[in-house]
């Protein structure tokens, strides 16, 4: 990649968008090196939807009602996609369980972000579950996708303390300004070459990560 070409994310979502608008807010920055090109929804009353148009970034709703099945729709979505040629596909909070096909098509270039240290807590209502197992630690992670649901290596993870009086509200918000940090920062890594994928392998420059790059929350 040249000095002045930036990486071309597409971010995927279904929600609020609050991780997306850390993207876009990172990619504003003067000396940042991604762009994000284009975002896509299942869900037409998604949030974020907004926040990309207000940032003048294309907008689109792919509506999986209006498919046969799943394969049908994710063929759709991942041909109107790689229309952009993305070097990363951001999934953030995009509710749907993307086959196979289209985690093949973009094995090497796909990444998600799951509120919990994983591999702990797959799934759904990580924080309740948290709470509920007595945890002591929490925190969220950016792990390449493949196939099986958040499963793929983890890349970075934001790391915090459970206090006495966390409820399943504030653990969210926590592991939300998690989340802020280590999604952009992910991402300027892929911009700068330094994380790269080969065959289902996360590479740090250079070398297969044997674990996460930590951040820790401040406490
Ligand atoms: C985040 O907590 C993310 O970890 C999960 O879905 C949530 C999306 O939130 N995958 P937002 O739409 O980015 O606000």
């Amino acid at each position: 990649m040249s000095e002045r070409e930036l990486l071309k994310v597409v971010v995927l979502i279904s929600g609020n968008g609050t991780n997306l608008q850390a993207l876009i807010d990172s990619a504003a920055s003067s000396d940042a090196r991604f762009e994000v090109a284009a975002v896509f929804s299942n869900r037409a009353d998604a949030r974020g939807l907004d926040r990309a148009r207000r940032a003048g970034i294309a907008a689109h709703v792919i509506d999986p009602r209006e498919f046969d099945d799943r394969e049908r729709f994710d063929a759709a979505l991942a041909d109107a996609v790689d229309e952009y040629e993305p070097g990363l596909v951001v999934l953030a909070g995009f509710m749907r369980i993307l086959s196979p096909a289209f985690v093949n098509r973009f094995a090497d270039r796909l990444v998600n972000i799951h509120p919990s240290l994983l591999p702990k807590f797959k799934g759904l209502h990580t924080h309740r579950r948290v709470l509920a197992e007595g945890e002591t630690e929490h925190g969220a992670t950016v792990h390449l996708v493949t196939a099986e649901l958040d499963d793929g290596q983890p890349i970075m993870q934001y790391r915090l303390d459970i206090r006495a009086d966390d409820t399943e509200d504030s653990l969210e918000a926590r592991v939300h300004e998690g989340e802020y940090l280590i999604y952009p920062r992910t991402v300027a890594m892929f911009a700068e070459g330094r994380v790269t994928i080969d065959a289902g392998h996360v590479l740090l420059d250079g070398e297969i990560m044997s674990e996460p790059v930590r951040i820790e929350a401040a406490s």
